[in-house]
């Protein structure tokens, strides 16, 4: 038997004036979408802005049911409107944010894992590496280059 290490880096902003002129102007419309977020039972509004390589800005927000797995993440929300906008052009980069009454979130909120798998489905369809900008209400922004490297073992249409 032998031990393998997976690594990944990414970069850490520790304020958005750290940030270039797009990925600031991407991480602020996902905060605009997080206050339109529809999420009474969990009160944890995500929001996400999806740039396309044309340049156009798709935004999406969590929508929460009472039947609770009815609900779909904010990411998935926002990539798919792109998607089905734009079928045939790459993302480039999706910011994904929160807005949360429960508690003051000062750190990065990562996609769950479904919401990687989907980006990771859109870098394989396109072929392109997509870029995740990730921020809680407040505090250090990370800037990850793939989803690859937050979902470092996956599963795509090689295996089927
Ligand atoms: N949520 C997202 O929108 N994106 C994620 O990646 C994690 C979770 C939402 C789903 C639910 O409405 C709320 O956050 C609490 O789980």
């Amino acid at each position: 038997m032998k031990e393998i290490t997976i690594a990944s880096t990414l970069l850490v902003a520790e304020h958005i004036r750290e940030l270039g002129e797009t990925d600031k102007m991407l991480l602020l419309r996902a905060k605009e979408a997080a206050k339109d977020a529809y999420a009474p039972y969990s009160n944890f509004k995500v929001g996400s802005a999806v740039l396309l390589e044309n340049g156009h800005v798709f935004i999406g927000n969590n929508q929460e049911n009472a039947a609770y797995p009815s609900t779909m993440c904010g990411e998935r929300n926002a990539i798919f409107a792109a998607a089905a906008n734009y079928p045939k052009v790459p993302i480039k980069s999706v910011a994904i944010t929160v807005i949360s009454a429960n508690k003051g979130v000062d750190k990065p909120v990562p996609p769950c894992g479904a919401c990687r798998q989907v980006i990771y489905e859109n870098e394989c369809r396109h072929q392109n590496n997509i870029r995740i900008i990730l921020q809680g209400d407040s505090g250090a922004i990370y800037l990850i280059k793939s989803v690859k490297d937050i979902l470092p073992i996956h599963f795509d249409a090689s295996y089927l």
